[in-house]
């Protein structure tokens, strides 16, 4: 709900259980009076401003006694006026000034949430689900107006922001940094840690928790992807708060390219949170009468600590940014050949392991990469999007025919935004590939980006997949993306534009996907780019799940999929059993390790299952029954994390369904520790009254084992406080109990 008071100029814009309060002081500055647990009013009376008179500070023009400007809690703001931190807006008018001086022009309130156009953006089915302000602030001087959206969801605790600039001005002007939110919190620099996902290739999204300290922390990608390096999320964490308990403000751009977020602190502690497009890689030209709307930041605040941060980000994104036939149904069970075979397979070999994934009871093989032009490694082809009849004689129709006759699906794998230089297409259109004249190309895995600022591209994309995905009876898309930019430029656009080259690369990306996932609505497409490098809610929008990471090692998954449901679901999450020794670390985990860690995100097996020994399949056939009674569990449920393993040495997650019924515990450990002591672990969210039956249990070295210990009945008050114990009695090993409330 959202509300006006209009003699104090206050907008109140609540959610089920916080408050966001925001005001204009003297029609000029906006200020950000509160975000928090829900307040039942609100009134500037009881604000303390007389503690923002500092000395050696400037005061805003027409602000006198209203406290000096730098020292504001500020929710929009322009730089270099009084207030000298980095501002939520820049810009740069022909004159060469780069001052500008909103004042409030309008605004209205209405039920629902608009689109965004070209950009992805949470959503609702229903107007009585969310509520919006578009508040509109004016630049008398230079004629530009500005729109600030912010959308409440009335029963998610979650606000979406965004910002639209209108140049209503005669002149060009430039935008140089947009954030889609800034939010200034006082005090916050003494309270609050700042906590991010950072990692690299094959180790995404590691937690990082680190105390706040005066300057501006930031992290970004300008790789042209939101990046392994770095994800577009941080959330402010009070030195208090736990995983359960405590308040967290959770900060998430909806997009998939540059981004910058971070916190800067002032001298007085207070700290300015942004969230945007990375300026260092943008420059846009906004010419008289032209608009430019900024991608959605969506902020969560919960005083129910980390996990109940979480709770909120996936239930919304679960619902309510994923699109399509696959947000609520379970999805497939799936084998992909990539780790199994790498290039080298023929149509006998994948019909091998087709065959023995049906035995298993999976719905689905995945053809990956090496089906087209001459690709027999990662040197050429990219681009050449014809499949290669030499491994495929009876081509994709004829091979998903004969798969579909062994009663799975078929699925293929594409890289639709590159080009290796060794291809029909680079040969025809070397224009095509991002570059700059005179300069060589840096190649990445022997490849080069396409240039997605290009219409032609773009729709070349669009016309090749859609000739392909017609004309073969194809149910799945694996859509990777391997190399991060280089040599930023555009053969298309002209000197003046070229500062709009990754933003525009993202426009047409965000364009071909939206054209094909909603030409193809029953295909489940799933990202990916190297692994989880592009692992964003952008992508989200498009693609219900993404492959969290080419580190398929159980071991290392504890923590990858633990770092990335800080923000995200694990029914985004795609995840796989692969082969010992693993590939990425050389590991050996039990075959149930590898199972109890797939069978959280999106289940499937990646390997030649064709060279399984009959054990092996006998366990597959129990791991993807469990998947099948318990995937929803992982999917819908709520999580709670119960021991980080970026803290200590386990990794251990609480499921429960959404009708919470089911309780799943997921324990995981990493090292064995010899002479062991005993882990005590206490569930949380029962009820302390109810009893609950162990209908399943299993040691990750056996999925046989431990069978016994079912049946037994436990209260939720047992549970909740007595809890239940564990040893690490051998290397990465997990424990699942699952208990059924009767
Ligand atoms: C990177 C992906 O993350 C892998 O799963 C696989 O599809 C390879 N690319 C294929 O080249």
């Amino acid at each position: 709900m959202i509300t006006y008071n209009a003699e104090k100029q206050i907008f109140k814009i609540d959610t089920k259980n916080t408050s966001y309060i925001i005001g204009t002081l003297r029609n000029t500055l906006l200020l950000n009076l509160y975000y928090g647990k829900k307040l039942k009013d609100f009134d500037y009376e009881l604000c303390d401003l007389a503690a923002l008179a500092k000395s050696h500070t400037s005061v805003e023009a027409g602000m006198e006694g209203a406290g000096m400007g730098e020292v504001h809690s500020l929710d929009f703001s322009t730089f270099g006026n009084a207030d000298l931190r980095l501002p939520t807006l820049h810009l740069k008018y022909a004159d060469g000034s780069v001052i500008s001086r909103f004042r409030y022009r309008s605004h209205k309130i209405y039920a629902g949430k608009p689109k965004l156009k070209g950009l992805p953006a949470t959503y609702v089915e229903n107007d009585s689900e969310a509520d919006t302000l578009e508040l509109e602030l004016f630049d008398e001087l230079s004629k530009v107006s500005v729109t600030l959206i912010y959308t409440a969801f009335n029963e998610i605790d979650a606000i979406a922001r965004s910002m639209r600039v209108k140049n209503e001005g005669e002149n060009t002007l430039e935008i140089n940094r947009i954030m889609s939110a800034t939010i200034d919190m006082q005090s916050a620099a003494r309270d609050f840690d700042m906590l991010h996902l950072d990692g690299g290739w094959a180790r995404e999204r590691f937690v990082r928790r680190q105390p706040i300290f005066k300057g501006n922390q930031e992290i970004s990608s300008a790789r042209g992807i939101s990046s392994a390096q770095h994800n577009p999320f941080f959330a402010m964490v009070h030195k208090n708060a736990t995983e359960l308990s405590g308040e967290v403000y959770g900060f998430n751009l909806i997009y998939s390219g540059n981004f910058t977020a971070g916190v800067e602190c002032d001298v007085y502690d207070t700290t300015r949170a942004y969230i945007g497009i990375n300026p260092f890689t943008f420059n846009w030209k906004l010419k008289s009468g032209e608009e430019f709307q900024s991608p959605e930041a969506v902020l969560v605040y919960s005083d129910e600590g980390i996990s109940g941060m979480s709770r909120i980000y996936h239930k919304l994104y679960r619902t309510r940014l994923c699109r399509g036939k696959f947000r609520d149904t379970e999805r497939y069970a799936l084998i992909n050949n990539w780790e199994g075979t790498y290039f080298n397979f023929t149509e006998e070999k994948l019909l091998d392991i087709a065959k023995k994934g049906a035995e298993v009871g999976l719905d689905l093989l995945v053809l990956d990469d090496g089906w087209f032009g001459k690709r027999n490694n990662d040197k050429s082809s990219l681009g050449d999007w014809f499949v290669n009849e030499e491994k495929l004689p009876n081509g994709l129709d004829g091979l998903a025919d004969k798969i579909n006759a062994l009663g799975m699906k078929f699925g293929l794998w594409f890289e639709p935004e590159m080009v290796s230089p060794d291809s029909d297409l680079f040969r025809a259109h070397p224009d095509w590939a991002m570059g700059v004249p005179g300069r060589a190309h840096s190649l990445g895995r022997n490849q080069l980006v396409l240039d997605l600022s290009r219409e032609d591209v773009c729709d070349y994309i669009i016309t090749v997949l859609t000739d392909i995905l017609s004309n073969a009876n194809i149910e799945y898309v694996k859509w990777d993306m391997n190399k991060s930019f280089s040599e930023f430029g555009s053969f298309y656009l002209d000197a003046e534009h070229q500062g709009e080259l990754c933003h525009r690369y993202m426009l047409g990306l965000y364009r071909v996907m939206e054209t094909l996932v909603s030409s193809f609505p029953n295909i489940l497409w799933e990202g990916c780019s190297g692994g989880g490098g592009r692992f964003d809610g952008g992508i989200l929008y498009y693609m219900p799940q993404i492959w969290t990471s080419d580190c398929s090692d159980a071991g290392e998954r504890m923590l990858i999929q633990y770092g990335t449901s800080i923000c995200y679901p694990f029914s985004s999450m795609g995840s796989h059993v692969s082969a010992i020794p693993n590939h990425q670390v050389w590991r050996e985990c039990s075959m149930a390790t590898r199972g109890d860690m797939a069978a959280m995100g999106q289940f499937g097996y990646e390997l030649d299952m064709s060279k399984m020994s009959d054990e092996e399949i006998e366990q597959a056939k129990e791991q993807v029954k469990f998947y099948k009674k318990y995937g929803e569990v992982f999917h819908k449920g709520d999580l709670y994390r119960l021991r980080s393993p970026f803290e200590g040495n386990e990794a251990v997650l609480e499921f429960i369904s959404e009708d919470e019924n089911t309780v799943i515990l997921n324990y995981a450990n990493r090292l064995a520790t010899i002479n062991n002591a005993v882990v005590v672990v206490k569930l949380t969210g029962l009820d302390p009254d109810a009893i609950y039956e162990e209908v399943e249990a299993h040691i990750g070295h056996n999925v046989f084992a431990n069978k016994i210990r079912i049946g037994r009945e436990f209260s939720g008050e047992f549970l909740m406080n007595y809890g239940l114990k564990f040893t690490n009695q051998r290397d990465f090993q997990t424990t699942i109990r699952v208990f059924v409330k009767k």
